[in-house]
């Protein structure tokens, strides 16, 4: 275990290695929220289309399947030790594609977490299908869970003022239009799997309060750690890809010299949502 950043004050830090280890060396019911996405488990060798040519789908062996019934055990694995991580009142955000959110919903409701919704993220310019085999795939899916059971004396973080605000006075849904990261957020260079900022700050505004521990086993290109420190929760990560952990150190070191990763919120979609970052453009940066 390497800590590859960490924040001036000590308060959030990305290490290289692996999750498992990683987390089986943490205390039970210290993390307040868990914000990830775990390999999708689609390299299979087969093809997409990025910027208007095939590529390989492969990301790298992390994210070959083993079979149906092993990728279940891997799932439930991680999450049993999230689940030993979360507080009581801690909820866990798991980003997918078909190819792992039925296992994962699957795992966490053996494991006894209650699943509070499920969230579309719809990508407003989705890549075309080159197959045309099947309909252009177009969204992934949040799952949102906590450990808190319902009518118990544990309450789970929901930030809803500040999510109906966000919608201009209505309630907030669960289909959210959103672009895949710009360019802007890719420039510190390439993770495959690199999700939105704005994706991630919603999440965290909506169910998290300032100063509380955020956690992400599978960090990638560390969105989840630069994210939750524009928003000042105190944040962790690690991930055990040098190629991603290069790019989150760039990202995060850019973030340490005030770069503006998060961009700011982008004119109304036709759905009434913002398809960008929060009304302020995310929190200013708080140097965690
Ligand atoms: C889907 S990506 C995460 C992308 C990230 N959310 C971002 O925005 O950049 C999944 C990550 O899990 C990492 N990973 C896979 N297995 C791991 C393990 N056992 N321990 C730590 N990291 C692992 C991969 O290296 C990859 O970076």
């Amino acid at each position: 275990m390497e800590t590859v950043w960490a924040s001036k004050d000590g308060q959030a830090f990305l290490v290289k290695g692996d999750c498992f280890e990683f987390m089986r060396a943490g205390p039970d019911e210290s993390v307040d929220c868990i914000w990830t996405d775990p390999p999708y488990l689609l390299s299979n060798d087969g093809t997409t289309c990025v910027g208007g040519e095939r590529v390989s789908v492969n990301k790298g062996e992390w994210d070959r399947s083993q079979g149906l019934e092993a990728d279940h055990a891997f799932n439930t694995r991680w999450l049993t030790e999230c689940y030993r991580l979360l507080k009581p009142s801690g909820t866990i955000w798991v980003s997918g594609t078909h190819h792992v959110y039925l296992s994962v919903g699957f795992a966490m409701m053996q494991i006894g977490f209650r699943i509070l919704n499920d969230v579309v993220w719809e990508k407003s310019t989705p890549p075309p299908n080159l197959g045309r085999r099947c309909l252009t795939h177009a969204s992934e899916l949040l799952l949102w869970a906590t450990k808190a059971k319902k009518g118990g004396e544990d309450r789970y973080t929901f930030n809803y003022d500040e999510l109906r605000q966000e919608n201009g006075g209505k309630q907030m849904k669960n289909v959210w239009r959103m672009r895949a990261a710009p360019p802007t957020e890719r420039k510190h260079g390439k993770c495959a799997t690199q999700k939105p900022l704005a994706l991630v700050d919603r999440c965290l505004r909506a169910s998290t309060n300032p100063g509380d521990f955020v956690f992400d086993p599978f960090a990638g290109s560390g969105t989840t750690l630069i994210a939750a420190s524009y928003l000042g929760r105190r944040v962790y990560g690690c991930d055990n890809d040098q190629g991603n952990l290069a790019v989150a150190v760039r990202r995060l070191r850019a973030m340490d010299e005030g770069e503006r990763l998060l961009v700011p919120a982008v004119p109304k979609a036709s759905n009434g949502q913002s398809e960008g970052a929060s009304p302020a453009g995310g929190a200013v940066p708080t140097g965690v």
